[in-house]
């Protein structure tokens, strides 16, 4: 038997599993690492923890798997998005790493639009400048910490980092290459016009590939310590999302997923490349070669519900505690429980601000419609209405310009709840599958790996074999009928209310 490892880098832990060649997944292990929030909106991670919990989880599955080292073929990465690594000459990473949620550079977008005007960012990079997005950190490392600027070597993204760690190249693949904002999209390359535009060394950058093409192989040093062959070829890998999209099998034209994590994002598969106007939805290279993806959705999905479970929900801990069950049993009992509409309460969802489809970082959320006859459940309900109406809009954008999905897949931790699958049904107007292999990013890695390697032949006819759904939800028309009136008043009031976040924004700032 053949086996490949795929490794998922996420942000509150690294995933690794190990596969055979017919898909069974043989062994797995997590790593879990802090987050570091040095200020208001910044988010640091140390690359270093990183590489730690990948050394000591590719051990343990090898350990694990009894697998002889020899039969082991290849690895692939999934890597959290837009993250900013640098190192030095000598390969040690400058500062910690500046990661996707980190919300420090909006002066340096700004910056950004005075050098180049939105429509030829949108022309190269196919999206609009974001603070989110790693050209906006470059900057901002270039203009508050020069000294370290000038000692920088190399630029990586989370995932490129591993890499280099595990095989002394410096590459990344064409997927997270998107998400830096230096890439020409269109034509899968770096492009020099950006670059030059806003003075960054080609030469920091490593090599762009394609996510199944082969970057090198395990130095032996490496291999030895973590129970591997030297020699074992390592893919370039993908982006966390459009890992995901293979780990799901959503790799032919229209097909979509949608992953509830701490994030939302409903990502759709696009055979040929697409210029979403105003920027409403991502654009990236996805892990097929030759294909695209868009991606949207908000930045506090499973974030909200996680607040309110917090910072209101302590009884419900206590009962889950006594009855040996799980929180989130009781959360989703308690959302069923109640009709669609939540009793005429609307949530907005916009803790930390919202990027796709209003790119705004100063609105926050609200619960709308509160009355005497609410209570924790409907607040429950209204914030899994108020996320998916947030994911629909996502996919309404698309709909809008001709690619209506028909099928949706799901992947995450929310995704597991049927009253929250059903909301979905309902507003997205289609069905729901759910997978039989879970694991989404981890699992679309180690794919990755086996087609490179020469394990599998190709991504689409892999995926298409190793990779099943079940029919899960469907939409119930007369809560698709409801649901319409709400989602238009959704829309509504992010409208109505769009100054108002602006002045309360500033009068914290003012406070501050
Ligand atoms: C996508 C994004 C997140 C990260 C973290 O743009 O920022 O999905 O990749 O998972």
């Amino acid at each position: 038997m053949e086996y490949v490892i795929g490794i998922d880098i996420g942000t509150s832990a690294t995933k690794t599993l190990l596969m055979d060649s017919d898909g069974e997944i043989t062994a797995q292990a997590s790593r879990e690492y802090p987050l570091y929030q040095p200020g208001n909106g910044w988010a640091e991670q140390e690359p270093e923890d990183w590489s730690r919990a990948v050394l000591e989880t590719l051990k343990e599955v090898t350990e694990k798997s009894g697998v002889g080292e020899e039969e082991i073929k290849g690895i692939g990465f999934s890597g959290q998005m837009h993250g900013l690594v640098m190192l030095d000459g000598a390969g040690k990473p400058l500062r910690r790493s500046i990661i996707w949620c980190d919300q420090r550079s909006s002066a340096q977008v700004e910056e950004m639009l005075g050098l180049m005007p939105l429509e030829k960012w949108m022309e190269i990079t196919a999206n609009p400048p974001i603070a989110a997005w790693t050209a906006a950190k470059i900057l901002w490392v270039k203009e508050n910490e020069p000294e370290l600027y000038r000692k920088c070597r190399h630029i990586l993204l989370p995932k490129d980092y591993i890499r280099y760690i595990l095989t002394g190249e410096f590459a990344t693949d064409v997927s997270d290459a998107s998400g830096m904002q230096l890439l020409d999209v269109k034509n899968r390359r770096w492009s020099q016009e950006v670059l030059k535009t806003l003075d960054i060394d080609p030469a920091l950058l490593g090599k762009v590939y394609e996510s199944q093409e082969v970057t090198g192989t395990l130095l032996p040093e490496i291999a030895k310590k973590c129970g591997l062959a030297p020699g074992v070829k390592v893919v370039a890998g993908a982006a966390d999302n459009a890992a995901a999209a293979v780990g799901t099998g959503v790799v032919l034209d229209k097909e979509a997923f949608t992953t509830i994590g701490t994030s939302a994002i409903v990502y759709t598969h696009l055979d040929h490349f697409t210029r979403i106007p105003d920027g409403g939805l991502h654009v990236c290279c996805c892990a097929v070669p030759g294909g695209y993806f868009t991606m949207g959705g908000p930045q506090a999905a499973g974030l909200s519900l996680e607040w309110f479970k917090d910072a209101f929900c302590r009884d419900m801990e206590e009962e889950a505690e006594r009855a040996g069950t799980d929180i989130y049993t009781l959360i989703n009992e308690a959302a069923a429980g109640i009709e669609p509409g939540s009793g005429r309460l609307i949530y907005l969802p916009y803790l930390m601000g919202e990027r796709t489809p209003h790119m705004n970082p100063k609105c926050r959320g609200a619960f709308v419609g509160l009355n005497t006859i609410h209570g924790k459940a409907h607040m429950l309900r209204a914030i899994m209405e108020g996320i998916t109406y947030s994911l629909a809009d996502c996919n309404n954008i698309l709909k809008g310009l001709g690619n209506t999905v028909t099928s949706m897949r799901v992947c995450g931790g929310g995704c597991k709840s049927r009253v929250w699958r059903q909301i979905m049904a309902d507003l997205y107007e289609c069905e729901i599958r759910t997978l039989k292999q879970e694991e989404g990013p981890a699992y679309g890695a180690a794919i990755l790996a086996g087609v490179g390697a020469g394990v599998f032949d190709n991504v689409v006819d892999t995926c298409r074999k190793l990779i099943s759904t079940s029919l899960a939800e469907t939409p119930i028309p007369r809560e698709v009928r409801r649901y319409r009136n709400y989602h238009r008043l959704y829309d509504r009031l992010y409208e109505d209310m769009k100054t108002d976040f602006g002045l309360l924004y500033d009068l914290e700032n003012l406070e501050e």
